[in-house]
């Protein structure tokens, strides 16, 4: 069972590509969060393997993905054996210890956590933006490689550190920097401009029902995950975040549509 987690698109795709090589079914968590159904029950079978695959948030853990874990409730599983993959911009710091406690705390064990450079989606603080075209689509041509050799790690059940980026200075990104980001989340700054024209996708792509429609328009309350499917994804590039966003490009994965 591939369960997967996606804001932009990248987590998603990364999901199909592993469901096809691994021959396991696919899970949206998106779709468990939106239902808000408190207990995911699910009965796996006989050889089924769980995977779970998300983003990187902060060098961490997103909202979601804890959310998903503590909500988890595995029935026939003799090995409780969690595999993970995350999709990252660059890289994730120390998001596998937090995984891995995460994981213990609902009696899961991480069995191998790896990372798979995807084109970044971040714009919503100063310094940081899209990637250059160029850059996003060499990163999504060397993805597919990087999968089949994750595939072969999970099959072989073996922790492959060349395919975990960790990058430069991890402890002060996931231990320091992590922890104001996941108090901040919530805190939206996101409005419609005029280009609005109220098409509801917003609302309908938000994992958390956090966005309502108000005499036609998107209003934001205090659920945000920051999974930035709404501002990257409005066909109107209506939305935008404080002052921040005017000039920032927009991404989502469009391959797969
Ligand atoms: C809130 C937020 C925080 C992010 N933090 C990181 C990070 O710490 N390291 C990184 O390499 N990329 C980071 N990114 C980029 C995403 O991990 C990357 O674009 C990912 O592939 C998006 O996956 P998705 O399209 O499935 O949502 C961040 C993106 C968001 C929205």
């Amino acid at each position: 069972m591939i369960f997967y987690f996606t804001g932009t698109g990248n987590s998603k795709w990364i999901a199909e590509l592993l469901s096809q090589k691994l021959d396991e079914r696919l899970v949206s968590i998106n779709e468990l969060l939106k239902s808000e159904i408190p207990s995911y029950d699910f009965d796996v079978k006989e050889g089924e393997r769980i995977v779970l695959v998300f983003p990187v948030y902060s060098w961490g853990l997103p909202t979601p993905i804890r959310l998903f874990i503590e909500r988890l409730k595995l029935t026939g599983a003799t090995e409780k054996e969690v595999y993970a993959v995350a999709t990252c911009g660059d890289n994730a710091g120390l998001m596998d210890k937090m995984l891995k406690k995460k994981l213990e705390e609902n009696n899961l064990h991480l069995a191998s956590c790896h990372t798979v450079q995807m084109p970044n989606c971040y714009i919503v603080i100063p310094g940081f933006d899209v990637d250059r075209d160029e850059v996003a689509d060499d990163k999504i041509a060397h993805a597919e490689a990087r999968v089949d050799l994750i595939v072969k790690a999970i099959l072989e059940n073996r922790q492959d550190k060349t395919l975990y980026s960790k990058g430069s200075l991890p402890w002060i990104k996931s231990r320091l920097i992590y922890p104001s980001f996941i108090k901040y989340t919530y805190k939206t700054k996101f409005y419609a401009t005029e280009a609005c024209n109220h098409c509801g996708l917003c609302a309908k792509l938000c994992p958390m029902n956090n966005i309502t429609i108000k005499d036609g328009s998107p209003a934001w309350s205090e659920k945000c995950v920051q999974c930035l499917a709404c501002i990257n994804r409005c066909p109107q590039r209506a939305i935008e975040y404080g002052k921040i966003t005017p000039k920032k490009g927009r991404y989502y994965f469009k391959c797969n549509g």
